[in-house]
């Protein structure tokens, strides 16, 4: 077993864990934070993106060791508790970007990355290509992109962005 100190959601954590744990279950087995999903657990719905030193990863396909000494954020940590929704999360509330919810945290995690990378202003094409990694069972696919544009722009008044 291996012993990780890391940050998550801005606490520090430590836990002991097998080499082989998968960042996605230390997350949601040891810690209980669920609102990071697994589709498919072979890096293709990214259903389980949460950011690791700020920038969007698969948590599938990271070992929970790689985390050992960085910070990772999930959809958890996104807006405090009792604080208002973050603006991506508020943009994918007003435009209907969800259906089932399954793909959310993980369209949301890199959907504030993609901002964090490319700026507020972001063309339907630009996001439509970023998405690639991200799948959406329920294919409402038209306004998770309306969504995205309208959440990039909302975050550049936030201060939670
Ligand atoms: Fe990680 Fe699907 S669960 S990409
Ligand atoms: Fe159902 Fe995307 S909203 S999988």
């Amino acid at each position: 077993m291996a012993k990780i100190s890391l940050i998550v959601n801005g606490n520090p954590v430590t836990g002991k864990v097998e080499p082989r744990t998968l960042l996605v279950q230390f997350l949601r087995e040891h810690l209980r934070l669920t609102g990071t999903h697994v589709g498919c657990d072979t890096s293709q719905c990214g259903a389980c993106v949460v950011h690791l030193d700020g920038k969007a990863v698969k948590s599938c396909t990271t070992l929970a060791v790689m985390a050992d000494g960085h910070e990772v954020k999930t959809i958890e940590g996104l807006a405090a508790d009792g604080a208002p929704l973050h603006p991506m999360q508020e943009a994918f509330r007003e435009h209907h970007g969800l259906q089932c919810g399954f793909c959310t945290p993980g369209m949301i995690m890199t959907a504030v990355d993609l901002v964090h990378r490319k700026g507020h202003d972001l063309s339907d094409e630009v996001i439509r290509e970023e998405l690639e990694g991200n799948l959406c069972r329920c294919t409402g696919y038209q306004n998770i992109v309306l969504s995205i544009a309208a959440g990039a722009k909302a975050m550049a008044k936030s201060d939670l962005a």
